[in-house]
């Protein structure tokens, strides 16, 4: 088990099933009381609210805090074991589960090869093509600047003193005064986090994570052999429940927890000040690193809400908080670079263990990087960039309103996501359907943490107009197929997300 046990109390769940029942109508239709209590428990499995593991009430206890008879309760939990969602054991207790043959997420990658795209419209990257003219006249403007470099080894494991400079003058510009020995250069954001996983959260570490998370960082924690830790984004793009944050740093203490405040992969919630502020006070008090990742920061379309300051100016000398960038989202994910801002410190471990890892990052890009930052290519790219993702996310929104009218989401501010549930139906099983039909969607459960979240798929801002379209309608075509029972064939399981 890769994960950490949780305990749900009685008091908890009974507010969980209240506001599910709330928030659905039809779980007010006529069900026998065991029933419409084992479905509300499954419902909370499937959806993260609660985890997979956690250790449920005592039927006694259970009945108590839902006025029920204990023989419902009983039912309900005999209903959940049946069905492959409860565990139990004897004089121990009853743990939550999914039944054994269920999604788990991908281990496998396989980027589609590019003579595919005739054919098959791939919405498992959020990645963007580059926001040319920038790309060219960065390489160009980095080509100029390396004949001073090629006298060197080219070794630079903490990055290029110009690139850690401006990188760092940004974060002054944003009103958190930072040093260029604050920030090190990184193989993008999946190189720093795995940085930080390499520093801070080896084998048996608890890491507490958003439920759900992006897919690639659930993985690579999972293969650093580290326990992770779920906690569940509140509904909508309302985003972090503050006070099971605080619950879980104080009991399972974990030595590092992640998180995406802006523009959340795949919810694409943004966390209020509010909220950065206590979480990252949780933090402190636990002795936890919070990894804060802003890969996403940048990609703000809508004029409003006010930004909120990013996380790390609640812990600006970056003892506490460990702060991710890239250049992927904002400008292009082929640069493959990112970077770590925390305190000196922290900076030199990370730089240290650097010789085992990549040594560095290649000086080109790096030059291209820092010649963006320098000449204002980067901030003209990012609008760019802002105006693309913007049109592509309402063309697919209004695309999937047609083509999939009981399809629900929250349509976020920026970010490059829409997480949507899946009018009751198997995520899994619509990315199934959706391969013979041209269509590759990344399932629910890739972004949770052991099975959580099958009835979403995560759509991504990457196509517009008639592409849009045809996705949706290529999606609504899978969907009929699942709702029908039509056998399904093919390899879903080997979307590449990005
Ligand atoms: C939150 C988040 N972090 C990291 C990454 C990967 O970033 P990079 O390409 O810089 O490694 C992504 C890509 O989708 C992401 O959404």
């Amino acid at each position: 088990m890769s994960q950490w046990t949780s305990a749900v109390g009685a008091a908890q769940l009974a507010r969980l099933l209240r506001s599910q029942s709330a928030a659905d109508p039809a779980g007010g239709r006529r069900a026998p009381a065991y029933r419409a209590l084992a479905d509300g428990i499954r419902l909370l499995v499937h959806e993260g609210r609660i985890p997979v593991a956690a250790r449920l009430p005592a039927e006694r206890e259970m009945a108590a805090a839902l006025g029920l008879s204990r023989t419902t309760v009983a039912s309900a939990y005999e209903a959940l074991r049946t069905e492959g969602f409860l565990e139990s054991r004897r004089g121990a207790g009853s743990w939550t589960a999914v039944p054994a043959g269920s999604p788990l997420p991908t281990r496998g990658l396989d980027p589609l090869p590019p003579d595919a795209a005739d054919t098959m419209i791939d919405l498992g990257c959020a990645a963007l093509p580059a926001p040319e003219p920038w790309l060219t006249r960065s390489v160009e403007g980095a080509l100029a600047e390396l004949p001073p470099y090629a006298h060197t080894h080219g070794d630079y494991p903490a990055g290029l003193p110009d690139l850690r400079q401006v990188i760092a003058d940004r974060y002054t510009g944003r009103g958190i005064p930072t040093m260029p020995e604050q920030i090190m250069v990184t193989t993008g954001a999946m190189g720093a986090v795995a940085a930080t996983c390499h520093l801070f959260a080896g084998q048996g570490e608890r890491v507490a994570v958003e439920s759900p998370s992006y897919a690639n960082v659930l993985q690579l924690m999972r293969e650093a052999g580290a326990r992770l830790v779920p906690v569940a984004m509140a509904e909508g793009l309302a985003g972090w429940d503050i006070p099971a944050w605080r619950q879980v740093l104080r009991d399972a203490a974990p030595r590092m927890a992640y998180v995406v405040a802006d523009f959340h992969n795949p919810t694409g919630a943004v966390a209020d000040e509010d909220q950065r502020r206590r979480l990252v006070a949780a933090a402190r008090a636990a002795g936890t690193v919070l990894v804060v990742d802003e890969t996403m920061a940048d990609l703000r379309f809508d004029p409003v809400p006010e930004p909120p300051r990013p996380v790390a100016a609640f812990d600006p000398a970056g003892s506490t908080v460990v702060t991710v960038g890239s250049a992927s989202k904002a400008f292009w994910a082929g640069m493959r670079i990112g970077w770590v801002r925390a305190a000196p410190e922290i900076i030199r471990s990370l730089v240290a263990a650097r010789a085992y890892a990549d040594l560095g990052s290649p000086v080109l890009e790096q030059l291209s990087v820092s010649w963006l930052m320098r000449t204002g290519g980067w901030d003209a790219a990012v609008e760019l960039r802002r105006a693309q993702a913007r049109d592509n996310r309402d063309a697919l929104v209004a695309a999937v309103r047609r083509h999939l009218p009981d399809w629900e989401f929250e349509v976020p501010h920026g970010g490059l996501t829409l997480w949507t549930r899946t009018g009751g139906l198997s995520g899994s099983r619509i990315a199934e359907a959706g391969v013979p039909l041209g269509v590759r969607v990344p399932s629910g459960p890739r972004f949770g943490v052991d099975g959580a979240f099958e009835g979403y798929v995560r759509l991504p801002f990457t196509v517009g107009g008639a592409l849009a379209e045809t996705a949706a309608a290529r999606l609504a075509a899978a969907a009929q197929r699942v709702a029908a029972g039509a056998p399904l064939v093919g390899d879903h399981t080997r979307t590449l997300v990005a």
